[in-house]
Order: C-alpha cells, then sequence, then structure tokens
C-alpha cells in the first residue's frame, strides 16, 4: 500500500463521480452533497485511525474504505433519485457490487480488496454482525464513527437554513413540526439506537442523528463530538423541554463516562 495507490484512487472517485454529473441543478446539489460528505469521512477517518496509533497500512486502507464507503449513493441517485435505501437499494452493497464490477481494487492483495470491500457493505448496518473477521470489525467501526461525524457536519451546516431550501434528498420528506415522538426519545433514554422506521417528524430524525453518538466505537471520535460540539449544535433546532435536557445530560454523561474509562488504564500505570 503506498501514497500513489491512494492517490490513484482519488483519480477513479473523481472520474466516478463526473460520470454521475446530473443535468440539473437539483439533483446536481444532491450528488455534490455526497462527494463533500466523502471529503469529510476520509479527513475524519485519517483522524481516528490516527488517533488510534494505528501505523501506515492500516491509515491508508482506512482512508480507502472512507473514499469508497458511499460510492453506491452516485448510481443510486442516477436510478432512483433518492437517497433512500428503503425507496431504492441498499447503497452500500450497491458500492461493494461497483468496486467488484469495475475490478477497481485489481492491483491490491486479495486480503485487502477483500476487507475494503467487506468494511464499504457493512459500514450502513444497523449493528455490526457479531462474528466478524478481527480486521474487518476495525475497519468497517473506524468508516462507521467516520460516516456519522460527517452527517453531523452535513446537518449542522444546514442546521440555519430552512429545510425547504435543504437538497432535496437530504431530510427523508419528515414534517417539520415541533413533535417528538415518546418512543423515540424511550430509545435515547435507554442509550440506544434509533430506527428509521419509526421517525414521525424532523425532530424525530434529529434525535436519531444524537443516538448514533451511543453506537460510536472509538475515544478519538468521542473527543471529535466535544470538539464540534456536536451535542449542543444538533440539539439546538429541537424544542427546548424537559424531556430533551434529559437527553441532552444523558448523551453528556456518556460521552464523558466513555472518554473517561479510555484514559483510566493510562492513569492507573
Ligand atoms: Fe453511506
Amino acid at each position: 500500500m503506498n501514497n500513489d495507490r491512494v492517490e490513484q484512487y482519488r483519480s477513479w472517485f473523481s472520474r466516478f463521480v463526473q460520470e454521475h454529473a446530473a443535468g440539473n441543478e437539483q439533483d446536481q446539489r444532491n450528488i455534490l452533497l455526497k462527494k463533500t460528505h466523502t471529503d469529510g469521512v476520509c479527513a475524519n477517518a485519517l483522524r481516528i485511525s490516527s488517533g488510534l496509533g494505528l501505523l501506515g497500512r492500516d491509515i491508508a486502507l482506512a482512508g480507502i474504505i472512507a473514499l469508497f464507503h458511499d460510492v453506491g449513493r452516485f448510481p443510486q441517485y442516477v436510478r432512483y433519485r433518492t437517497f433512500e435505501d428503503s425507496r431504492s437499494v441498499n447503497h452500500a452493497v450497491l458500492g461493494a457490487k461497483v468496486l467488484l464490477d469495475r475490478n477497481v481494487l485489481r492491483d491490491l492483495p486479495k486480503r485487502e480488496r477483500s476487507l475494503i470491500v467487506r468494511s464499504v457493505a457493512l459500514h450502513n448496518v444497523f449493528i455490526l454482525p457479531p462474528r466478524l473477521d478481527r480486521e474487518v470489525r476495525l475497519h468497517a467501526e473506524i468508516v462507521r464513527d467516520a460516516d456519522k461525524l460527517d452527517i453531523w457536519r452535513v446537518f449542522i451546516e444546514l442546521a440555519d437554513r430552512d429545510p425547504a431550501d435543504w437538497p432535496s434528498a437530504v431530510a427523508l420528506g419528515l414534517p417539520d413540526t415541533p413533535e417528538c415522538s415518546p418512543a423515540v426519545i424511550a430509545s435515547l433514554n435507554r442509550r440506544e439506537m434509533v430506527r428509521l422506521t419509526s421517525l414521525r417528524t424532523l425532530n424525530d430524525f434529529r434525535l436519531l442523528q444524537l443516538a448514533w453518538i451511543y453506537d460510536l466505537n472509538f475515544a478519538p471520535s468521542l473527543r471529535l463530538v466535544l470538539e464540534r460540539s456536536v451535542i449542543e449544535q444538533l440539539t439546538a433546532s429541537l424544542p427546548q423541554t424537559d424531556a430533551i435536557s434529559r437527553v441532552v445530560d444523558n448523551l453528556r454523561n456518556y460521552v464523558n463516562e466513555r472518554l473517561h474509562a479510555a484514559i483510566a488504564p493510562e492513569t492507573a500505570r
């Protein structure tokens, strides 16, 4: 694995995005959203893999997986004009298929090829399968954290703008009304993730995104949550109720507990 190879993949990705360019402004905004998202996920994967103290090969692999994780989004959008997998196709599986069909990774050893394809295919599953090759688990966990961190960036940037003016494919068509569903709040209070099928309002979707904090795998990712004030920024557009305050306190406590646990072995030495 060397830098030339990574550069070669970056050029392939740019050409692939170009191939899926849209003819009208609305569609092109959605395509560019995913291109910019990919850049953000790559930067996050680098921060996380370096923060974990991984070495060159694994840092490069984490970068390649981040670069390719959403490659399926482009054909998905061109074919179905949506990013909703439930209304179209599983974009992670489609991405893995693109990499295989186009033989993008032909110059890599089989083990690395399979690691990249499997991590891409697993990046969006609700929960990773319990039995997983150690290396696949590590890389799937890195890209899942890096992905969440950049989706938060997208929504934080959009927060100041009227949802009517958002790129059409980001808000799932949910109504921007003040309600938060009790079942969604209850999931967060149990420190559990929220399923897409339980969403009723845009606020529920904001809560679903906050619940991803409970799915983060690594201390460097949790540090980025603090550094970027993710909790404060995402909750700014939620109604200021007691129930929401409890959700926020719970999230803050959780992040602090995890980070404390992460440094405890060092301080104990
Ligand atoms: Fe994705």
